[in-house]
């Protein structure tokens, strides 16, 4: 019997970046186009009351952890969570004027070159253990900072990094939920977005976790994946600059009109898989008006979510018009005292590196019974220029 057909590949699916291919099982999470991101089967809307180590727990063991099973689970991951003064000081030697996702890049890699085991579950659990204090030490070093004075895991993975962090910060404790709530919206995006594809991919040819991940993270670091964050806030501040105090819907409409009229981009809005807007963004939307009603840049964000979709809705060639996480993180990140915008993007990929490494551990050690996915190895058409 013929097996059931999953999708038909024509000649109009070439140079489409692949767009919906399926190409395996992710155990993880996945993107449903009206739904939006679903953790392990739950939607993640759900859970944002969880910490971290609790969705870290889910991600990596596929249920809920008790509260018992939670706190040894954390308990493992803080014995582990400080890098070696070795690792420190070579990252401390890689040039600064490179962007922070260069220098996060390599310090993965630094950490790999110390520490890995060639057991992909073990490095997954070390590599997430430790990516607080990598992430908090490459973006000190790199802007300037006092390095990391103490790795205290045991305060919470998240709280710990902002307090690793050594910008000045007038509520720390508001920085640090800002940073929880963007650290568990952003641990996974189903199997197929670029940095998660590549890093199974180099997997694939058994390269070990960190040179994986830090492949990855190269992916990561392109415009159109995860730097779109610090694009994005960009964008935002250019419409206060640009519309100057007095923002008004009908004052944003024109300046879009205009934007698209001299064929230039609108910033945050569409997604790959989403056909609504991305209900991760609609959580920081919601956290946003909470919690800073009042912030100018809050209230260009909002004027944009609304506006921004009002214009783009009325191209029938764009599927998707409404905005993505992208629209508004950085702009919570700033209206919470973290201003920094080439920092964001080393921030998403200290989250998307936990989900990476879950999912390199099941094709590396569970899919096929056990004997791993193979060797990536797609096929192109050769065409004569
Ligand atoms: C995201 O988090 O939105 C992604 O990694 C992009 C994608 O899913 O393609």
């Amino acid at each position: 019997m013929r097996e059931q057909v999953l999708f038909e590949i024509t000649k109009d699916h070439l140079e489409t970046g692949m767009r919906g291919f399926p190409v395996g099982y992710c155990t993880t999470s996945y993107v449903d186009e009206e739904k939006g991101l679903f953790y392990v089967g739950r939607p993640l809307s759900e859970m944002i009351h969880f910490t971290p180590i609790q969705m870290i727990y889910l991600l990596y063991h596929k249920k809920e952890g008790s509260k018992e099973e939670v706190q040894a689970f954390e308990k493992m991951l803080a014995s582990k969570a400080r890098c070696s003064d070795e690792v420190v000081s070579h990252i401390q030697k890689l040039p600064k004027s490179a962007h922070p996702m260069a220098l996060f890049c390599t310090a993965i890699q630094i950490l790999g070159m110390f520490e890995k085991t060639k057991d992909y579950q073990e490095d997954c659990l070390n590599i997430i253990a430790k990516l607080p204090h990598l992430a908090a030490t490459v973006i000190n070093y790199h802007a300037g900072l006092e390095p990391v004075k103490d790795v205290t895991a045991e305060i919470g993975y998240m709280k710990n990094f902002a307090y690793m962090v050594n910008f000045p910060c007038e509520d720390k404790e508001l920085l640090w939920k800002v940073f929880r709530l963007f650290n568990i919206l952003h641990y996974d995006h189903g199997g197929g977005n670029l940095s998660t594809f590549v890093g199974k991919a180099v997997a694939s040819g058994m390269q070990h976790m960190y040179g994986s991940l830090s492949a990855a993270m190269n992916g990561l670091s392109g415009s159109r994946h995860g730097r779109a964050n610090q694009d994005c806030l960009e964008f935002v501040k250019q419409i206060q600059t640009e519309c100057k105090d007095s923002l008004s819907e009908e004052k944003l409409e024109a300046w879009i009109r205009d934007k698209i009229q001299h064929q230039e981009l609108i910033y945050g809005f569409g997604h790959a898989v989403l056909r609504v807007e991305d209900p991760r963004a609609t959580v920081l939307y919601e956290f946003a008006k909470e919690h800073f009603p009042k912030d100018p840049l809050v209230k260009t964000a909002l004027c944009l979510r609304t506006v921004g979709s009002k214009v783009l809705k009325e191209n029938p060639k764009i599927h998707n018009p409404y905005p993505n996480v992208d629209a508004i993180s950085g702009t919570v990140l700033t209206a919470a005292g973290f201003p920094y915008p080439e920092y964001y993007t080393v921030l998403f990929g200290l989250a998307r590196c936990v989900g990476i490494a879950i999912q390199i551990v099941y094709e590396r050690c569970e899919a096929r019974e056990g004997r791993g996915t193979p060797i990536i190895r797609p096929k192109y058409i050769y065409k004569a220029k």
